[in-house]
């Protein structure tokens, strides 16, 4: 049987085509041949019999990473680190090699000359005893490189400026940069090397090169978080070794990268405790509650349709709370511009967060604060009534930590806790309530 295949995008097709209908590329479909080889001795292993190893993972110390890996780098495996350029991965990375000291690192990359990554190292005060520099894209070259020296993890920077000569396409398509990393992955596999990938992320939110790599990877890390804020997040979207609900959160400072040791503390650190608008809410992300601010401006539309925008909250799910209120609980908004935030550039798309978004907006239309010592939660339904959350109990236990004196949440009998709770049904017996 013959295929035809893109050789610019990879696409392919059963009959041949002068223009490829994916990329509209001209003439780059060309036949390969894969004849379906069959041999007799094939023999299944009884899984009975087969022992589990205990893997030993790299732990890089940095207890922000391990987490997000599962609880540190699996030897041999490759792990992409995708995010917005400027966003910070490269520190990451370097960060990451500085920390496994008893190690040999190399670090292989096509977008900095050794004189900035030797710059970057002093701002972050690192010597570098343990690392290895390899300015190279060419993929053959790489593997000579890793087969040389043998390091236990390598850092290539980044996925976008890898060629693969052997594969004849453009250099930097996506065919080339795919074959070059299931190169890349039989390398790792065979000598046992953790590689990192750093990757950029296109306009349309995906790794470039985009999603043809993440099957190939073991661990799909991005790192994000707003340009102009402190904060960053790393987050797995896949994970063979661990869990893809937890986060990593880093402060970026003059030395790098901080870890942040207690994030709901630093969330919180600047809040105006007497404006109206501002609610803390709780949300979920793996293993840890943290307690945020969300905070709503409501204001007479001047023109034309009333305008929504939201920062860090689903846009969708807005709407939705506003016909809630408006059918609901008789408060108009037809008229009103309504925004919203997530004050510190975190994504909060849980359901838990829909009664503080209520109430914020609720509090920015009466121009009343809501007592700033509360924290609420709680999803919304379509009838205004508020739904149970999952974790509620620890997230009761991280507002009592951080010395907050009442919950509205919704109802559940058992739960138990040292600071006042208040339960809640519905959304207009709360309004009635706090306004
Ligand atoms: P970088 O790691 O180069 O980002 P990426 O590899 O994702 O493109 O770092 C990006 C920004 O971080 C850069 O604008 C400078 C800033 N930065 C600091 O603020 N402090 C530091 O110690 C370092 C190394 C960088
Ligand atoms: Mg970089």
């Amino acid at each position: 049987m013959h295929i035809f295949i893109c050789s610019k995008c990879g696409a392919q097709f059963l009959k041949w085509s002068g223009k490829c209908t994916e990329c509209d590329a001209w003439g780059t479909v060309d036949k390969d041949d894969c004849e379906v080889q069959t041999s007799e001795s094939v023999s299944a292993i009884d899984l009975s019999s087969v022992k589990a190893e205990q893997v030993l993972k790299i732990k890089t110390n940095i207890k922000e990473i391990d987490r997000v890996l599962g609880n540190g780098i699996v030897p041999g495996s490759l792990i992409l680190l995708g995010g917005d350029p400027g966003i910070g991965k490269s520190t990451l990375a370097l960060q990451m090699a500085d920390k496994l000291k008893d190690k040999q690192v190399i670090y292989i990359s096509g977008e900095e000359s050794m004189q900035q990554i030797k710059l970057r190292m002093d701002r972050l005060g690192m010597l570098g005893n343990n690392l290895k520099f390899l300015p190279e894209t060419e993929v053959s070259t790489i593997v000579s490189g890793l087969k040389k020296y043998k390091p236990a993890f390598a850092v290539i920077d980044s996925m976008q400026t890898i060629r693969f000569s052997q594969i004849n396409s453009d250099p930097g398509s996506v065919s080339q940069v795919k074959a070059g990393v299931a190169e890349l992955v039989n390398i790792a596999r065979k000598l046992n090397i953790a590689i990192l990938i750093i990757g950029h992320v296109t306009k349309e939110g995906v790794v470039a090169g985009p999603k043809t790599l993440e099957h190939l990877v073991d661990v799909v890390l991005y790192f994000e978080g707003d340009k102009y804020h402190y904060f960053r997040f790393l987050r797995a979207t896949k994970n063979r070794f661990g869990s893809t609900n937890e986060i990593g959160v880093f402060e970026m400072g003059d030395k790098g990268l901080e870890q942040v040791k207690n994030p709901s503390e630093s969330f919180l650190a600047n809040r105006d405790l007497k404006i109206s608008g501002s609610v803390v809410s709780s949300i979920i992300k793996g293993t840890r509650s943290f307690l945020i601010e969300v905070q709503s401006l409501v204001s007479q539309t001047s023109f034309g349709y009333a305008q929504r925008k939201s920062s860090g909250f689903d846009l969708n799910r807005l709407s939705v709370l506003v016909a809630v209120l408006t059918k609901r609980c008789n408060i108009n908004l037809y008229n009103k511009d309504i925004h919203i935030n997530v004050v510190g550039g975190l994504q909060a798309n849980e359901p838990a967060t829909d009664l503080s978004i209520s109430l914020a907006i609720v509090s920015a239309l009466k121009n009343k604060p809501i007592d700033p010592n509360t924290v609420i939660f709680g999803e919304v339904g379509l009838g205004g009534e508020i739904r149970p959350v999952p974790y509620m109990e620890k997230r009761i236990k991280e507002a009592s930590n951080l010395g907050f004196k009442k919950v509205i949440c919704p109802v559940n009998k058992t739960i138990k806790s040292d600071i006042k709770i208040t339960q809640v049904k519905n959304l207009s017996q709360v309004i009635k309530l706090l306004f």
